[in-house]
């Protein structure tokens, strides 16, 4: 008979289910700085449905939507909890994952107990009428976040997930490289490649915001593996040289220009300030490519400070796609760029199955990097997320040990 509850690094025989676990738990009482609003706790191991998938965690990675977790900003998650029939008085943060199938429910076939997994974030009611109909689940009205809508995050040793989250590991990776890049890489993707006739093609300029960032340093890559040639965005020529390690052609660095946020009104005197700063930022743009030739695809996420401007300099006939108001909400929009110059503004969100195998497949084949800027401990995970609040994580995605026992592991120790 084995343990009720195991440490951290401890994992029971393969397939042996304990009853209770440690999990980074936020709770509505103490919402917050991330450091103070996740912490370690012991709670039940969750029940499996019939297409659930017991995944024991070796390595989680970081991502903003934690930081917003743990803030109860814009929403208290354990409230979006209770529309999926789960506990509302605590939520376990995270949203990506490797690790081991530990245990299976009684429908699911695609995964095995053993196997190998990484997992991507998006989920939605295999039953929904919309998804049954064969359209994107991505835009299904149950669509949800793991680890962020749902309860059941992945910086926990055990994680409850749908079966169709679970892809295969790439095997040249550790855990916690593994564990990095899902949510950013397969968000991306789809805004790099799921609004047709906005997908990059050979030779297309992108503008990527954050180029050295999580999203950014994946979206960097994708746009140069497709052909395109991306113009990273960044706020220090070290991020920058960063960025074109990753394929980058060249980068703007967002300090040297201060008319960011929202644009005094058109009418006002002071809007031509402002223009002469998004034509300037422009010129830059074309400066770092080499020629006068405006982006496509604008890679948005900064949103508040930074909208006026994707929107000015994006390319005639061009796309801004937006996964993010990391700088705030109010993203003025001066529609005669939109309309004069037939300009699209789209948003967008996660991920679907399809795009995340097919971000997968790319990081299998070894043709994008994971661009893993640091690995922490799990007792160091309120402190990962403090720092990412704050803006102070180093380039890339990061990563933090569940029950990997050490960096650079990639069996059960
Ligand atoms: N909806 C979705 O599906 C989805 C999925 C993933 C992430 N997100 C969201 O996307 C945002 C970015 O995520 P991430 O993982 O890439 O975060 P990250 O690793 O912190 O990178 C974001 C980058 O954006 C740049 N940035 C920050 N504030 C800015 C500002 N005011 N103006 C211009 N650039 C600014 C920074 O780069 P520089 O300082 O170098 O310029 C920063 O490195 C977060 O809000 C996250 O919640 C949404």
């Amino acid at each position: 008979m084995g343990k009720d509850l195991y440490e951290v690094g401890e994992l029971p025989p393969l397939g042996e289910v304990p009853a209770r676990m440690h999990a980074m738990v936020v709770r509505p009482d103490r919402y917050g700085d991330p450091k103070d609003a996740i912490r370690d706790e012991v709670i039940d191991v969750p029940d499996l449905g019939p297409r659930d998938v017991l995944v024991a965690v070796m390595a989680a990675g970081v991502n903003f939507n934690n930081v917003w977790a743990a803030r109860g900003v814009p929403v208290d998650v354990t409230k979006t909890q209770a529309r999926w029939g789960e506990p509302t008085d605590f939520h376990i943060v995270g949203s990506d994952a490797s690790g081991v199938v530990w245990a299976v429910g009684s429908e699911v076939t695609n995964v095995a107990v053993g196997d190998h997994v990484v997992v991507h974030p998006g989920q939605w009611n295999p039953d929904d009428p919309w998804v049954l109909a064969g359209k994107d689940p991505g835009l299904a009205a149950s669509f949800r976040v793991w680890g962020y809508d749902t309860c059941w995050g992945s910086m926990a040793q055990f994680t409850k997930v749908q079966d169709h989250q679970c892809m295969p590991k790439a095997e040249h990776l550790t855990w916690e490289e593994a564990a990095a890049p899902t949510l950013t890489g397969g968000t991306a993707y789809r805004m790099l490649f799921g609004w047709p006739p906005h997908t990059v093609e050979p030779g297309d300029v992108v503008l990527v915001w954050g180029g050295a960032g999580g999203l950014g340093s994946l979206a960097t890559q994708l746009v140069a593996d497709a052909g395109g040639r991306p113009v990273a965005v960044v706020s220090s020529d070290e991020k920058g040289e960063y960025a074109k390690s990753l394929g980058a052609v060249g980068y703007v660095n967002r300090r040297a220009f201060d008319h960011w946020g929202v644009p005094p009104a058109w009418d006002s005197p002071d809007w031509k300030g402002w223009l002469d700063g998004a034509k300037a930022f422009g010129k830059a743009v074309w400066d770092a490519l080499g020629e006068k030739t405006s982006p496509r695809i604008v890679f948005e996420h900064p949103g508040q400070d930074t909208i006026p401007t994707s929107i000015f300099v994006c390319d005639r006939g061009g796309m801004v796609v937006i996964c993010a108001g990391t700088s705030g909400y109010d993203t003025m929009v001066d529609v005669r760029y939109l309309w004069y110059m037939q300009k699209r503004y789209q948003g967008s969100h996660l991920m679907n199955d399809e795009q995340a195998y097919a971000f997968n497949d790319l990081v299998r084949e070894g043709r994008i990097r994971t661009t893993l800027g640091h690995t922490y401990r799990y007792e160091e995970i309120p402190l990962a997320h403090q720092l990412m609040g704050d803006g102070k994580l180093p380039e890339g995605n990061v990563a933090c040990l569940v029950n990997a026992s050490e960096p650079g592991r990639r069996d059960l120790s």
